[in-house]
């Protein structure tokens, strides 16, 4: 058995905690173009999940041109790779949960973020934090998640080590701990010293397999490369050892420092010790929150939350997917749930797990995996299923839209069936739906533009309704609620036109405008307005 194993390992747990210990769940955040999917393809292999790196999407899913990401939202429409890979190495269970590339989808990201239990941070060695990352890490810490950082590209180009780590520290407000370090740069990177053995593993040879890295003293570099200064070198390293922060790891699973790891993800390199750090120092499950109580991972009753739901993965059946994060427990296939939302049971008859090219049934899985649980419509973003307790989680958000537009359908006679279309698109996380309560036709809210044209397309092609979008009286949406019920009530008569439901039949003020929203805000007295919903 591995080290890696063994660190979770303990005789006197019980089988079911024995199993959730060797789970490790996490996301990787980048700004595109950093090296997220070379990075992606790269972990997969070292879990043997697939056989040829280059397979997790198709090269031209980088180009973020409109025209370029709907094909290729098509393509992703009927592929299993996007949502959640699973790869076992070294005796530990890895779930890479993907969050879409692009910021459109943002929205799809933060959800999947509330998934997992820890993150991946990768960075560009000539970029440093770029805007995306930022906004991505700001998600992460709101619920403490724990950054592991990888520094790619040292093969190219870069900036200064030690300015990369201090803009880390100012930036995020991350304390930094570099767990190994680059010798050389761009042409001349030779590979990483790592910190805490002290040895240098090479470029040259590999460095694919942890185990089978070739590990010199530093002062065998000497000849290697004419460009090199070892002095230089050596001067550098100690001041890593003087002036770097140690490893501490219960300031890293607060979520108040990182460990820095250095490589290029193209050439394989140093992908072997962040995997490694992966297993070794992030999280097993976590407990999570719920409207009751906090519910423990390896507590013996299954419960799960749906995150995502994804449509048409398999075009030649009709299906829907809601992947489903287990949070407590084992579940066993055949096993009936109860969606807590509508208080009925649900047998699980065919949960799957995902793997780079290919999905499987998944007979049994453990708190901390994701499983895709086929549905007809059933389950929503939001969803809890329970072995019969009435708790729901919490956290799972909904955020404000940033663009809102009425639906305008070509051909009237379809209201109905629009109407049906929009619910089920919202359920999914699509776009967000809110009918007016002066029965006005729905509005659709996004956050980015390409939401819009995902819909359209979507309901072109599995509704056939041809629609438009125009722009509406309204800009804003805001959840509202009172702890007094009489004075959501009259505001909500009071404000008729403005106010609509959302797919869940609770209620959102629309705005014409900021200033028009800041002007009613004043004068609704002890009603809340709020940018965020989570689910209930
Ligand atoms: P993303 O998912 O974060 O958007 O990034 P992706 O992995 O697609 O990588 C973006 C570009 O950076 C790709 O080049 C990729 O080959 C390159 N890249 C990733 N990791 C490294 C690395 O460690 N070193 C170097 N030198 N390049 C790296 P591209 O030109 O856009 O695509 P391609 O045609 O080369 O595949």
């Amino acid at each position: 058995m591995s080290d890696l194993a063994i660190a979770t390992e303990s005789p006197s747990r019980s089988p079911l905690a024995q199993e959730v210990a060797r789970r490790r769940t996490f996301a990787i955040i980048s700004h595109p173009d950093a090296g997220k999917t070379t990075l992606t393809e790269k972990l997969l292999l070292f879990g043997g999940a697939i056989n040829l790196a280059g397979q997790v999407k198709a090269k031209g899913e980088r180009r973020n041109t409109r025209s370029d990401w709907m094909k290729i939202e098509r393509e992703r429409g009927i592929s299993v790779v996007t949502s959640v890979m699973t790869f076992e190495f070294e005796g530990l269970v890895f779930n890479l949960l993907d969050t879409p590339g692009h910021e459109d989808f943002s929205e799809d990201t933060y959800r999947t973020l509330t998934a997992v239990d820890s993150a991946v941070m990768v960075i560009d060695a000539a970029k440093g934090i770029e805007a995306r990352t930022r906004k991505l890490f700001e998600v992460c810490r709101l619920r403490d998640i724990p950054i592991i950082t990888f520094i790619n590209k040292m093969d190219r180009e870069s900036r200064d080590t030690f300015d990369l780590l201090d803009e880390i520290e100012k930036t995020l407000a991350l304390d930094t701990t570099p767990m190994t370090w680059p010798v050389g740069r761009g042409r001349d990177f030779l590979g990483t010293y790592d910190v805490v053995s002290g040895g240098v593993r090479l470029l040259e040879g590999g460095g694919a397999k942890t185990g089978a890295a070739q590990q010199i003293d530093i002062s065998e570099l000497a000849g290697r490369n004419a460009n090199l200064d070892v002095a230089a070198v050596k001067d550098e390293l100690a001041l890593v050892s003087e002036a770097c922060k140690p490893f501490e790891l219960a300031a890293f699973r607060e979520g108040h420092l990182t460990p820095v790891y250095f490589g290029s993800a193209l050439r394989n390199f140093g992908v072997g010790d962040l995997l490694e750090g992966l297993g070794r120092f992030a999280p097993p499950p976590r407990a999570q929150d719920s409207n009751l109580r906090k519910v423990e991972a390896a507590e013996p009753r299954m419960s799960a939350f749906v995150f995502k739901i994804q449509a048409n993965m398999d075009p030649n059946h009709r299906d829907r997917i809601a992947f489903a994060r287990l949070c407590s427990g084992k579940l066993a296939r055949g096993m009936k749930a109860k969606l807590v939302r509508t208080g009925k049971n649900m047998s699980l008859s065919s949960p799957q797990f995902f793997f780079a090219q290919d999905r499987a049934l998944a007979d049994e899985a453990f708190a901390g995996d994701v499983v895709g649980i086929p549905n007809h419509g059933t389950l929503r973003i939001g969803d809890t299923l329970t072995e019969g307790e009435d708790l729901t989680f919490v956290g799972v958000p909904s955020f404000a839209p940033e663009i809102v537009r009425r639906v305008r359908l070509t051909d009237a006679m379809k209201a109905k069936k629009l109407k049906e279309a929009l619910q089920q698109m919202s359920e999914e996380g699509v776009v967000q739906v809110f009918r007016p309560r002066d029965g006005a036709p729905a509005l659709v809210g996004v956050v980015g533009p390409l939401q819009l044209d995902v819909l359209k397309a979507r309901l072109d092609a599995e509704y056939s309704l041809p629609v438009e979008f125009e722009v509406s009286e309204f800009q804003l949406a805001r959840w509202i609620s009172s702890d007094d019920r009489k004075k959501l009530d009259a505001f909500i008569a009071a404000n008729g036109s403005g106010v609509a439901d959302d797919v869940d039949g609770d209620p959102v003020f629309l705005a014409k405008n900021e200033f028009y929203l800041g002007y009613t805000k004043e004068r609704a007295e002890g009603i809340n307005f709020s940018s965020i919903k989570d689910v209930k």
